[in-house]
């Protein structure tokens, strides 16, 4: 866990911390928008070489013409991707690693929330399917290079929300109990949490120079879920967080700091969790986050692990894996 060399209880740490990442290469999913795009923004301002991994190209070419009204000299790339779909996910794989051999930084940002029920191209539940299982076959197919980079870094985006969330192997789609966007959002946002510290222990065992650090962005002001469909039971959360995001959400840029901070300051180690600072963890600067105790379960890390990679059909090659078994 990183400590807060000021010893006090708040870093303060902000975008003007962030060190140069020219030579860098960053890889952001869902960079068009909200937070992926603050922290593209960013980066890019800092000298890396962005790559704005997005399922919408007109929104993705706006959101690199806003960034070089801020960067003209800008290092800027879109790479089509729709997390919804797993042939898009090896597709935009191919087409990086076609490219590039070595990956610096990762950042699996993209994320819905409180969707209808509905599935993915593959079948599987929306919010899970694009939050989680899309993220996990993009790790993945981008772990070679990630793995030939030194000191490179997996960022994967939780949540708040990890905290009821519940992971039922049993069902994870819905298929077979009432469906709940905000149950199903609460379960894609522990995945992503349990996803992350899984890959940090097989990493660690496979003697890998790569880390994975999971973030919140506490409460921001963002498009997030703002195309929700309403039942009864559940308009009066989604009423209460339509009006209270605009009044309390920090800035885009604000709930961008744990990833910036995670994907760029020494201090982070793997397996840390980082999100604000202030009250309820909603708003701030980077600290160390709270987490349940079933998100860093190993047992669920295992199991979530193995079901993602039968349906995906994603098998991580993990370096040296033989070697440690
Ligand atoms: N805002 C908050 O308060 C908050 C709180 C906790 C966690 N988070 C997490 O923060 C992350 C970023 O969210 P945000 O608040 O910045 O929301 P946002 O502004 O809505 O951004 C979400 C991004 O994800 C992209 N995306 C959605 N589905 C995709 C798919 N199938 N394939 C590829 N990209 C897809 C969106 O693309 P389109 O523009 O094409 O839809 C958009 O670029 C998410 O993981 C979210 O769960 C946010």
């Amino acid at each position: 866990m990183f400590k807060n060399t000021k010893g006090s209880s708040s870093t303060k740490w902000s975008e003007d911390n962030i060190p140069s990442q020219t030579g860098k290469r960053i890889l952001i999913t869902g960079a068009n928008s909200g937070i992926g795009l603050a922290a593209a923004k960013e980066l890019a301002g800092k000298g890396a070489h962005v790559i704005l991994a997005c399922r919408n190209e007109a929104k993705a070419l706006q959101a690199m013409s806003r960034i070089r009204k801020s960067h003209p000299k800008a290092s800027l790339q879109f790479l089509s991707l729709d997390l919804g779909s797993l042939d898009s996910v090896r597709e935009m794989a191919r087409e990086f690693l076609e490219q590039y051999d070595k990956l610096d930084v990762l950042i699996n940002n993209a994320g819905v929330m409180w969707l209808p029920q509905g599935t993915t191209a593959d079948g599987f539940e929306t919010q899970i399917g694009i939050n989680h299982f899309g993220h996990f076959a993009l790790t993945g197919l981008l772990l070679p290079a990630l793995l030939k980079q030194p000191g490179s870094r997996v960022v994967t985006v939780s949540s708040i929300a990890h905290r009821a969330g519940n992971l039922n192997f049993e069902d994870l789609f819905f298929e077979r109990r009432p469906y709940g966007k905000h149950k199903a959002y609460g379960q894609s946002k522990l995945a992503n949490l349990v996803f992350a510290r899984e890959l940090e222990r097989r990493l660690n065992r496979a003697g890998a120079q790569t880390i994975s650090v999971a973030v919140h962005p506490g409460v921001s002001n963002t498009s997030l879920g703002q195309s929700r469909s309403e039942t009864p039971a559940s308009k009066v959360v989604s009423g209460l967080a339509q009006i209270l995001t605009p009044l309390i959400g920090q800035s885009a840029l604000k709930g961008a700091l744990p990833t910036l901070f995670a994907a760029t300051e020494a201090d982070v180690q793997g397996g840390d969790y980082i999100g604000p600072d202030g009250f309820y963890e909603a708003y701030g600067y980077p600290a160390p986050a709270y987490s349940t105790r079933r998100s860093n379960n190993p047992e669920i890390g295992r199991k979530l692990w193995e079901v993602s990679e039968q349906l995906t059909g994603v098998i991580y090659p993990f370096e040296n894996q033989q070697a440690v078994a």
